[in-house]
């Protein structure tokens, strides 16, 4: 294993046999799950924080199970930040999650760089779980594993991101990844919801769906963060699904064989038609779920390696 960093904080600077090895990690631990065995003694005596200052259901419980599968003892932290100054609670925290000496902190928050600021103040490994529209390191890496038990590989795939690409942070995690390992990534979607370093990123855009979509192997869907927004980007929800929201018409475009992926939370009908999502063949979104367990087993396991090398 060559993961060379103490803390997770981004895919950007990963190199591909870092991206690799944790991926063909997380396969192995997506077959114990299946298997129903767990490895409880892995991080025995180890103490796992999730500290969540922004919504979440599938990542805060994918990281609760994952803590909990290979033994943690796990924590669940979840802060309201509406009426409080940010950055000193974020600091605050730190200090107080510091001194009960957790191994392993998982953070969401809607600033980005918040984990970053984070991992300076704190002994404790720290897990980037989403920081404002910056990235979710752990999102790219299992829709990487669910593309790659779909198709084989990544590298040579077209993979389409469509929809709100300025606001995601799942988005410029994935262009990272993608382009790291080879893959052909297009960004589909309005102007105002292209950020202008798609070029820099090496990813092509497009503006118009079915363009984008022709030939694709992968067509990822994404929500509109109006959360994210400072104004109206976008006409309305009808008007968006017009244009860019995935049906069977525009998913035709794509190849036969290709999967649609889906982040969650869907907004079903505004970026994607229910029996796209429901597809039973071409929807791979519950894997996406499944490998999401997975995964954060593997990224666990390879900073709890590097914490013991600390000790
Ligand atoms: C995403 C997020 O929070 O960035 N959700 C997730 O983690 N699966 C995407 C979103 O909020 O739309």
């Amino acid at each position: 294993m060559t993961y060379p960093r103490k803390h997770l904080l981004a895919i950007e600077g990963l190199e591909p046999p870092h991206i690799a090895d944790l991926l063909d990690l997380a396969e192995s631990y997506a077959l114990l799950n299946r298997s129903g065995k767990t490895q409880r003694d892995l991080l025995k005596g180890r103490t796992l924080i999730n500290l969540f200052f922004e919504d979440s259901t599938r990542t805060r419980t994918s990281f609760e199970l994952a803590g909990k599968r290979l033994g943690a003892d796990v924590i669940n932290m979840s802060v309201s930040t509406s009426s409080v100054n940010k950055g000193e609670t974020l600091l605050d925290t730190a200090s107080t999650l510091n001194a009960m000496h957790c191994d392993l902190l998982v953070v969401r928050h809607g600033q980005s760089g918040a984990p970053s600021l984070l991992s300076q103040k704190v002994d404790a490994a720290v897990i980037n779980a989403g920081d404002g529209t910056h990235e979710h390191p752990t999102q790219a890496l299992l829709d990487a594993l669910t593309i790659r038990r779909h198709k084989g590989r990544l590298e040579g795939l077209i993979v389409a991101i469509c929809g709100d690409i300025a606001h995601s942070r799942v988005a410029r995690s994935n262009m990272h990844l993608l382009t790291t390992m080879g893959s052909r990534v297009r960004v589909v979607g309005p102007p105002t919801l292209i950020p202008a370093e798609a070029a820099r990123l090496g990813v092509e855009v497009f503006h118009d769906m079915k363009a984008g979509l022709a030939g694709a192997d992968v067509v990822m869907m994404l929500r509109l963060q109006r959360e994210r927004m400072s104004g109206g980007m976008v006409p309305s929800a009808r008007e968006f699904f017009r244009f860019y929201g995935l049906n069977a018409e525009k998913l035709a475009c794509a190849k036969p064989d290709s999967i649609v992926m889906h982040p969650g939370p869907m907004n079903r009908g505004v970026e994607i038609d229910s029996a796209i999502a429901d597809h039973p063949t071409r929807s791979v979104i519950g894997e996406q779920v499944e490998m999401g367990v997975a995964c954060r087993m593997a990224v666990l396991d390879v900073l709890a390696r590097g914490l013991r090398r600390n000790v």
